[in-house]
């Protein structure tokens, strides 16, 4: 069964006194196990697609099941809080915590059976990503623009769960760095089994990922 079927969704903003679609009559299903990307010139949607599908933003047309069931009636809140995590095109990482004690903040609020004790599994994490414990217990602000981009991704992969949305990620990134993160987030896929969706501008991560597709006119079109 699909983790995550969009059916005929829709949404759109107020543009002046008319409605301007961004998302139009969109189906589409993500399976675990696979790792997607998702490209599109600025403006398409991509973002507005990853906040509908992370529960950001209700539908205004059309449902999304995950694993079979309406998201609103799991509700939003604890869709968001349980079942996925986000890595942001702005980090929204929170600036007087360090880096370790963001990564351990989603840990408790998520609460999901995550190994104790949570900074050492934290320290864990982030020296994977290349943030050593000096610059784990250091203040987010006294960070690089790549380093923070690694806490962002430590953070979304900390709560494990099984569908992880990511925009943009690696846009901060040397390409040696970015390398080391598509293989991460594809190992996520491939031996955890779980769904990724990274949004991204860049080809060559396109071309690390199973499925590419390309936001169009409103819908998700499959590359081949
Ligand atoms: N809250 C909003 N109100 C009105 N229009 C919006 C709002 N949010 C986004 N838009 C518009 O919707 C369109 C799609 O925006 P979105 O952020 O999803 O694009 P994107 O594909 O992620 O672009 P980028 O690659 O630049 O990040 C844009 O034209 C944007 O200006
Ligand atoms: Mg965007």
């Amino acid at each position: 069964m699909s983790i995550l079927n969009l059916e005929h969704v829709s949404y759109g903003y107020i543009d002046g006194n008319k409605k301007r679609m961004i998302l139009s009559d969109l189906s589409y299903q993500f399976e675990r196990g696979k790792f997607y990307t998702v490209l599109g010139p600025s403006g398409s949607g991509k973002t507005t697609l990853l906040a509908i599908a992370g529960g950001l933003e209700k539908t205004q047309e059309g449902k999304l099941l995950f694993d079979g069931k309406n998201i609103n009636d799991i509700g939003l809140g604890r869709y968001r809080k349980k079942y996925l995590s986000f890595v942001f095109q702005q980090f929204n990482l929170i600036p007087y915590l360090t880096a370790v004690e963001n990564v351990v903040n989603v840990m408790e609020i998520t609460d999901n059976k995550v190994p104790k004790p949570y900074k050492e599994t934290a320290l864990n994490l982030l020296n994977q990503f290349g943030i050593v414990k000096s610059k784990a217990e250091r203040s987010i602000l006294k960070l690089s623009g790549g380093e923070q981009q690694r806490v962002a991704i430590a953070r979304g992969l900390a709560t494990n769960v099984d569908l992880i949305l990511a925009d943009e990620p690696s846009g901060n990134l040397d390409t040696a760095t970015e390398k080391e993160i598509i293989k991460i987030f594809r190992s996520l896929a491939k031996d955890y089994n779980k769904c990724v969706i990274v949004v991204t501008h860049s080809e060559g991560v396109s071309s690390l990922s199973d499925i590419q597709l390309e936001l169009k006119d409103g819908k998700l079109i499959e590359r081949r």
